[in-house]
């Protein structure tokens, strides 16, 4: 079993990590950057789109109880009178009177603006939602809003959903895609943006098995983190006091990960209660109840929601898979992720240019590409590539040299963690990276 000593590191660690690699760039970069707003590059990509695929794969594949749906991002306004969100989705704002600086109310420590020491104005309240509008004419009667969730897509689709699913209640619907909010303070890296990609997935039940289904997906979702590789001494559970409650919530539950400035939500949990399908019921004039055939009874479904920012998620799996060892020019930074979340799972690397390596190193990455995702890396010395490969958290790299052309078709493989190295014939290649990946997640269980 690999000891996993991780170290743990700075946001700016990361941050420059990030760009360094092709995990995260500032967007606009070129003209200066847009505050708070982050691009994607092609280490980093491949990053969440693990994340968001491990979610998918737990929540909605390997489940007979809950199905995906996939909404666009602009709806009828009127979902976002029903649900609440344009009388309350609402954050308390202050304005400093000596350098206009704009901060969220609740979030401040202390009564003078931390820029300038001035004196704030009278609170008022910030809706979040941004508003754009549809169609060629810009008035009030086309204004649409961009979703700040995307679990009101869900609950005003429940009947095409139940119908055309059959899934008989207790069930979820899952949801990923872009949600928006224009935060008064967004910051720290990608855990607070404006435009953001959440998970989210609403489970309807029957009222009074409401409070064991919130309990469950909270269970579910430690569970979620923990089989991906976080540790459990990162995360916790932490229970909304009845003033933190969101509008819609009976009650809610953070899962928090200790982030480099300290602990901080992940992911929110909710009992929505009947709330949603109530009141998308009265304003469209749908019926949105349920009838149970079983026990011949008709009732409006209570919901419980596990709700996750794809970009928090991958944001604390960076953070968490982050290691250093030894010191000066032996450092060696690694990123522990488990093989599942590693951005790569291979890499294909010739131990040099030289012509008679690349026909084989490349017949090699041929048998790898489509059992793995699998990067191919010539560039450099293979001591350099190998740190490279570390650093963006390659679980295993595959080493071509002369030996493997003139003599055994054998290959190296080399593993990130222990940095033991095997010889393995290429004709067996496939099974024994499958085997070293499936320790390896084993010893990645946080
Ligand atoms: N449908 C319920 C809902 O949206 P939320 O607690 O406001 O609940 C759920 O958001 C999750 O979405 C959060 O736990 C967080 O992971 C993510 N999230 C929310 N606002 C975000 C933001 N501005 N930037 C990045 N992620 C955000």
């Amino acid at each position: 079993m690999t000891q996993r000593t991780l170290t743990g590191t700075t946001l700016e660690t990361l941050v420059s990590l990030s760009k360094r690699r092709g995990f995260v760039f500032q967007s606009s970069e070129i003209y200066g950057g847009l505050s708070s707003v982050w691009d994607y590059g092609p280490v980093g990509v491949e990053l969440k789109r693990n994340v968001k695929d491990a979610w998918w794969k737990s929540m909605v594949r390997e489940r007979d109880d809950v199905v995906g749906m996939d909404a666009s991002i602009l709806m009828h306004p009127d979902i976002w009178v029903a649900s609440g969100h344009v009388d309350s989705f609402t954050d308390p704002l202050v304005e400093c009177q000596g350098c206009h600086r704009r901060f969220r109310e609740d979030k401040l420590e202390g009564d003078t603006c931390p820029n300038c020491g001035g004196a704030f104005g009278e609170p008022r309240q910030f809706n979040l939602m941004f508003k754009t509008f549809l169609g060629p004419v810009e008035d009030s009667a086309a204004v649409v809003y961009l979703r700040p969730e995307t679990a009101q897509a869900i609950f005003v689709n429940f009947e095409n959903v139940q119908t055309t699913s059959r899934k008989k209640i207790p069930f979820g619907i899952a949801q990923i895609g872009k949600s928006f909010r224009n935060e008064i303070t967004p910051g720290n890296f990608t855990f607070r943006t404006r435009e953001f990609e959440q998970m989210e997935m609403e489970y309807f039940c029957e009222p009074g098995t409401d409070d064991e289904w919130h309990e469950y997906w909270m269970n579910w979702s430690m569970v979620f983190f923990t089989s991906h590789g976080i540790r459990s001494e990162k995360l916790r559970l932490r229970n909304h006091e009845p003033d933190e409650l969101p509008h819609y919530s009976k009650a809610s539950a953070d899962v928090e990960y200790v982030f480099p400035w300290g602990w901080d939500e992940l992911e929110t949990i909710s009992n929505r209660t009947d709330f949603d399908l109530k009141a998308h019921a009265e304003k469209s004039g749908k019926d949105l109840s349920y009838f149970d055939d079983q026990q011949k009874k008709r009732f409006v479904p209570f919901v419980v929601e596990p709700a996750m920012g794809a970009d928090r998620a991958a944001l604390a799996f960076l953070a968490d898979a982050y290691d250093e060892e030894g010191e000066g020019k032996d450092k060696r930074v690694v990123l522990r992720f488990h093989p599942d979340i590693a951005p790569y799972q291979v890499a294909v690397l010739p131990l040099s240019r030289n012509d008679r390596l690349v026909p084989t190193a490349r017949r090699v990455y041929d048998v790898l590409r489509p059992h793995f995702n699998t990067q191919y890396d010539d560039s450099q010395s293979i001591g350099r590539r190998y740190r490279r490969q570390d650093e963006i958290g390659t679980p295993l790299c595959v080493t071509v040299d002369f030996e493997t052309v003139e003599d055994d078709d054998a290959v190296t493989i080399r593993n990130r963690d222990t940095m033991e190295q095997v010889r393995v014939p290429v004709d067996n290649l496939e099974t024994a990276i499958r085997d070293q990946l499936d320790l390896m997640r084993n010893d990645s269980q946080g």
